[in-house]
C-alpha cells in the first residue's frame, strides 16, 4: 500500500482548520448584523407568546408580591434583558418602568405592547444598553439606589460568567435598599438525567449558543445570584408539565424538544438589605 505523502497529510488538518474558522466567522458576522438582532427580537417574541400556556403560571407565582412591594418601598421597576415586554401583564397598574436592553431593535416591539397595556404603565425610558453597565451617565443609564424592583426573564442564560457576575453587582447598586430582584431563568437539569446531557451537548458543542444568540441551556443562574451578597434569596427550581400544553396547543416537534431543554426553571428573588448606617457608609 502507498504510503500518504506528508503533503497530503498536512493539507487535511489545514483545510478543516481553514473551512472551520471561515464558517464560524461568518456566523459571528451573521450574529452581530442589524438584520439578525431585529429578527432575534421578532423570533423570541414569537416564542414567548407560543409557549406563554407553559410558563404563565410561574410568571404568576413570581411577581404575585410585586405590587405589595412597589407600594411598599413606592419606588420604579427596572426590567433588564426586557426584549418586547412580555412581563408587562404581570406589572400593577401605575408602574412606572424604566426598560434595558442592548438590543435596539427591541424598542419597537416593546412601544407596540405597552400601547396595548393602555396607560397602567409609564415607560419613563428605553435604555440600549447591556445589563452589566448600566451606570448614569449624561442622564442616560440607572442611578444607585434608585429602584423598588429589577425583574429579569430568560436573560442569565445569555450571559458568559463574567457577565452574570457584573450584572448581578449592578442589580444590586441601584436596587433601593429593602428592593427586590425577580428572576425567571431556564437552568441546567438534574444531573446525569437525559434532559442533563442533552443540555450539556448542544450548549458545550455551540450549537445552541450560536442559533440562539448566545443562549446556554447548562447554567448554574442560582450560583451566581447566591454569591451577589444579597441579604436574602428565595428561590425554587420546577419542571413545568410541558407535555399536557404541547397536546392543547398542537406544538411540532421542534417546539417540543426546544422546550424539553429549557424545561427546568428556576424562579425567585433576592433582596437588598435595608439600610443600617453601617451599610449607608458602604453604599
Ligand atoms: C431570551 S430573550 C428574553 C426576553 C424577555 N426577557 C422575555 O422573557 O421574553 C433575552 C433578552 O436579553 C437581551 N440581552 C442579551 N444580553 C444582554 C445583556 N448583556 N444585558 C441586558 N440584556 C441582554 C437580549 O437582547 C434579549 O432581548
Amino acid at each position: 500500500m502507498e504510503s500518504w505523502s506528508p503533503i497530503f497529510i498536512l493539507t487535511v488538518p489545514i483545510t478543516v482548520v481553514v473551512i472551520g474558522t471561515t464558517i464560524s466567522r461568518i456566523i459571528k458576522l451573521i450574529i452581530s448584523s442589524s438584520w439578525y438582532k431585529r429578527k432575534y427580537a421578532e423570533r423570541q417574541q414569537r416564542w414567548t407568546e407560543l409557549t406563554a400556556l407553559v410558563f404563565e403560571p410561574l410568571k404568576r407565582k413570581l411577581f404575585a408580591d410585586l405590587d405589595e412591594n412597589l407600594k411598599r418601598l413606592n419606588g420604579d421597576v427596572l426590567e433588564i434583558g426586557i426584549g418586547s415586554g412580555q412581563n408587562l401583564h404581570h406589572y400593577p397598574t401605575g408602574t412606572a418602568l424604566i426598560a434595558v436592553d442592548p438590543n435596539p431593535h427591541v424598542e419597537k416591539l416593546l412601544k407596540e405592547n405597552l400601547r396595548k397595556a393602555g396607560d397602567r404603565i409609564k415607560l419613563k425610558r428605553f435604555v440600549a444598553v447591556s445589563a452589566e453597565d448600566m451606570s448614569y451617565k449624561e442622564q442616560i443609564g440607572v442611578e444607585d439606589n434608585s429602584v423598588a424592583a429589577v425583574v429579569c426573564t430568560k436573560l442569565f442564560c445569555s450571559l458568559t460568567d463574567d457577565q452574570a457576575k457584573k450584572v448581578v453587582q449592578e442589580v444590586k447598586r441601584v436596587l433601593i435598599p429593602g428592593g427586590r430582584f425577580y428572576f425567571m431563568e431556564h437552568v441546567a437539569g438534574k444531573r446525569w438525567t437525559l434532559q442533563y446531557i442533552l443540555q450539556q451537548l448542544v450548549s458545550k458543542s455551540h450549537f445552541w449558543p450560536t442559533t440562539h444568540n448566545g443562549c446556554r441551556c447548562d447554567r448554574e443562574t442560582l450560583l451566581w445570584i447566591e454569591h451577589g451578597g444579597f441579604t436574602k434569596v428565595w428561590s425554587e427550581k420546577s419542571w413545568p408539565e410541558w407535555k399536557l400544553f404541547a397536546e392543547r396547543a398542537s406544538y411540532d416537534c421542534f417546539t417540543r424538544f426546544k422546550l424539553f431543554l429549557i424545561n427546568s426553571m428556576l424562579i425567585g428573588y433576592s433582596e437588598k438589605g435595608q439600610c443600617t448606617e453601617e451599610r449607608k457608609k458602604e453604599l
